[in-house]
Parts: C-alpha cells; structure tokens; sequence
C-alpha cells in the first residue's frame, strides 16, 4: 500500500483530535463581539503550522479580521501550489436545536458534529494534516506550497482583494487548490468547475414619518408592508423568471451537450424532496433541479420585518418596512451591474409619495467557471480515483466562494475545487458535521493530489 496512506491511518486519531482542538475556537466573523476568539483561531493556526514545519507560518492584520499566511519552498525551481480556505465560521444560532454545544467538538455515528465541522475548518485540517504526514514521511514536500487560510469568508472576504493585489508577488503561484464545496454524494466523488456570484441587498420603504392608528387613518394612507409586498411579488413571476429588465442579459445558455452531461449525473426529486424538507419542487420553468441550482441565476428574499410584531395585537399603519433580497449569479453576470440594474427597476416600480432606500450589504462576489482541462485537475482525479477506487464526477455548485473569482482573474492559474464533505452535512445550521472517515479520506486525497501535482508540473532543475 501506500506509503502515505499507511502512514495517515496510523496517525488518524492524532489528526482527529488536533481537528477538535482547531473545532473549539469560536471564530464567528460575522458578530464582532468575537473579535478576540477570531484572532485566537488565526493564532493557533499560524503556531500550529509552524509546529508541522512550515516555519515562517504568520498572522497577517487586515483591516477585519487577519489571514493566517505560511510557505514552504522546496526549490525556487519547482512549482508551487496555492492552498486557500478559511478559519471563520457561521454563527451558531439557534443553539436550543444543537444536541451538543457547537463549540464542544462531538463525535457521535462516526460524525464530528461542530460548528465549522465542514465549513471550512474540517476541509482546511484535511490539507494541514496531509502535509504534515508528507514532510514527516519524505522529510520534504513534491512542489512549493504557499497556505493562505482567511478569517472573513462567511462575511464576504472584504480585505482580501486588496491583500491579493498588494501581494501579487509574493502570492504567485501555478496553481490554487480548494476544499470549501461538498463531493456529490456519498459514493460519488466530485470536482465542482463552477461557483454562482453573490449580491446582497437590503430594501427598506418608508411610506410616512411615523407609524398611526390603523383606526383612525387605515384605508386612507400608505402602509409601508403593503408597498414592500407588491414590490416584493413583482421581483419574480408565476415561471420563476427574474423580472428585473437586463438580469438575463449575460446569462449564458448551456449548450445541448453540457445538458446532456448533466442528465447523466444521478438525480433523484424524491430523494431531494427528503433531503431538503419539502414536498413540491419549484423554480424557473424549462430547467431541471440541477441546472436551477448550479447554473441559473436566481433571486431570493432572506428575511422581512415591518410594523408590529410583538404579542398580541396592535392596531397600526406602519410606515417603514424592510426585506433582505439576495441574488446568486451565473455565467458572466456582474453583481455590481445588476445591483444598478434592480435599482433602476425599483425607481420605476415605487410610486412617488413613497420612498426605498437600496443598500449592499456583504461584499459582492462574482460567479467563477473553471476550465477542467488542466493538469491540476489531473493530479485531483487520480487522487481521487485511488482513494474512493472511482473517478470523480464534474459537478457545478450553488453557492459562492467570493475570491475564487479574483484569483483566477489575479492569479491567472487554474483552480481546483475538490471537496470532501456532503450536502446533508448541515453547512451553516444547527449540529454541522463532517464525518469521520470523509475527514480521513480527504487527508489521504489531499496527500495524493499534492504529490501528483509535483510529479505533473516539476521542471527539471535548471
Ligand atoms: N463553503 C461555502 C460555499 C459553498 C457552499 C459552496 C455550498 C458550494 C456549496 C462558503 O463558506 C459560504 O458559505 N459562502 C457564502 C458566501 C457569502 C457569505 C458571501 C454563501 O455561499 O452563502
Ligand atoms: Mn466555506
Ligand atoms: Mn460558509
């Protein structure tokens, strides 16, 4: 067997337990109140690679919440690979649903159930822990390796544009690898070639300067939740389309082989009726669940509130009334075009005598398609055949990783997007999981994949 795979089930209860000890930092990069445990987690991780022989392993300021940066070069000569994820996760709430406390590490049924499990911090240990077996098995490793793991992910990456363009240089590599997206399913290994871009909008209608007696004045002046519906119900029609004028424009149709492609990877609506909870299935006419969710744009609100909603009743026209709409992108659509676009669709919908503000909120990100004819890509397949004994699949995903945009566009080297955990693993909601023995798998893909791309790319020395 392999050399590196023995030597990772040896240590896998060391690994695992390490992983628990990175699980218990509340790195919640959404609520300030978490500065301090965000910086902790940055600190525990820069201390812990140099611990595996990444000596020079650092805690880089930004202007919120620092990057955990660290190299190892082998030989100027070689390639070098870029590994990118991040150490801020989601917050927990509502905690009355976890079965055990999210920054309690568990492991129950062969899952370590925590906050951050999957997304990122269990993904992110796969690659730390398959590097530390590589230099302790071969005292060296088979490319340069640079590690930027971030703190603001969840909140959009807002400072790491500007450290990209400022570190241009010292960031140069051949090629960016990833572990922040799930594998298909369960016995079906993926690498995921696209990502859908982001906007975040939060709409707030003022109808008046204070809310009155609904008695008094009700049936004779604006209220402002009526506006904000009527706004609302006018963002999407009856086949799911986006009305906003221009949303489509830069959406490109999948051509008839690509649609083809997609018909053959395993889908089943009842499955995912159960998986998700629901009992009918929705969305844009004309396109299947999988195009819906991976490569069609859509538009979402995420939360309203207006009015009174306390116990009991109160009798009032309300005048202010707000929704939070956010929008996943596809193809070549631009989040800041499109916001200029929404707006302009609201001037017109408002009546005049009512007023909207529009506002975005989180940093925008762009929708990012990957080329899978590449030799990175390569090394990823075959470390993922000799793991799971099976080719992985090619798969689009739903949801963002802003900066993978900028560093393809940056960088200008291919990306590779191979992930280990699973859609039901919970990602941002109560009792988040990763299990076990994908944790194990993914440390011995990410083993593999890093000495498959060293084999791939090096140049003979010069
Ligand atoms: N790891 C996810 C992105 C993801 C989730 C990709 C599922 C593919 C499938 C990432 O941490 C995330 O949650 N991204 C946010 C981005 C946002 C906060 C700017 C998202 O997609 O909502
Ligand atoms: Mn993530
Ligand atoms: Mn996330």
């Amino acid at each position: 067997m392999n050399k590196l795979i023995e030597a990772i089930d040896l240590n896998f209860d060391k690994y695992l337990s390490e992983l628990v000890e990175f699980l218990r930092y509340k790195s919640i990069s959404t609520n300030p109140t978490y500065s301090k445990d965000v910086k902790a987690c940055a600190s525990y991780l820069a201390k812990h690679l140099r611990s595996i022989g990444f000596k020079n392993a650092e805690v880089l300021d930004t202007k919120g919440h620092p990057i955990c940066y660290a190299s190892y070069e082998v030989n100027p000569t070689y390639p070098t690979v870029l590994f990118y994820g991040h150490y801020d996760v989601q917050p927990p709430e509502p905690l009355e649903l976890w079965e055990s406390p999210p920054f309690e590490p568990t492991i129950k049924d062969g899952q370590i159930v925590a906050r951050g499990a999957s997304d990122d911090k269990g993904q992110v240990f796969c690659h730390i822990k398959a590097l530390e077996t590589i230099l302790k098995e071969t005292g060296t490793l088979p490319l340069n390796v640079k590690i930027l793991i971030e703190g603001e992910e969840e909140v959009g990456s807002p400072s790491l544009e500007t450290f990209l363009i400022e570190n241009e240089e010292q960031l140069k590599c051949d090629a960016v690898v990833i572990s922040d997206t799930p594998m298909y399913a369960k016995d079906v290994p993926s690498i995921c070639t696209s990502l859908r871009g982001m906007l975040y909008t939060e709409l707030t209608i003022k109808t008046g300067k204070t809310d009155l007696h609904s008695g008094q004045h009700g049936g004779a002046v604006p209220n402002a939740i009526h506006h904000l519906m009527g706004i609302i119900s006018s963002l999407k029609n009856n086949d799911g389309r986006v009305m906003v004028p221009g949303f489509y424009d830069d959406v490109k149709e999948r051509t008839p082989n690509e649609k083809e492609e997609l018909n053959r990877i395993p889908f089943y609506d009842k499955n995912y009726l159960r998986e998700t909870g629901c009992d009918r299935i929705e969305g844009e006419l004309g396109y299947s669940v999988l195009e819906r969710r991976w490569y069609r744009p859509t538009l979402e609100c995420n939360g309203i509130w207006g009015g009174y909603i306390g116990d009991g009743a109160k009798t009032v026209t309300p005048c202010k009334a707000s929704v939070k709409i956010s929008m996943r992108l596809v193809s070549e659509q631009d989040p800041n075009k499109i916001f200029q676009q929404l707006k302009k669709y609201l001037e017109e919908l408002v009546p005049e005598g009512v007023e909207f503000n529009l506002d975005q909120i989180s940093g925008v990100g762009y929708p990012v398609n990957v080329n899978n004819n590449e030799k990175a890509i390569e090394a990823a397949v075959d470390a993922i055949h000799t793991v799971h004994g099976k080719k992985p699949i090619f798969q689009g995903e739903g949801g963002s990783i802003p900066i993978v945009h900028d560093f393809k566009h940056l960088l200008n080297v291919p990306i590779v997007l191979m992930g280990f955990n699973l859609i039901e693993d919970k990602i941002h909601a109560p009792n988040e999981q990763f299990g076990v023995e994908n944790y194990r798998n993914g440390i011995k893909i990410a083993a593999l994949f890093y000495k498959n791309l060293g084999d791939k790319l090096r140049r003979p020395k010069k």
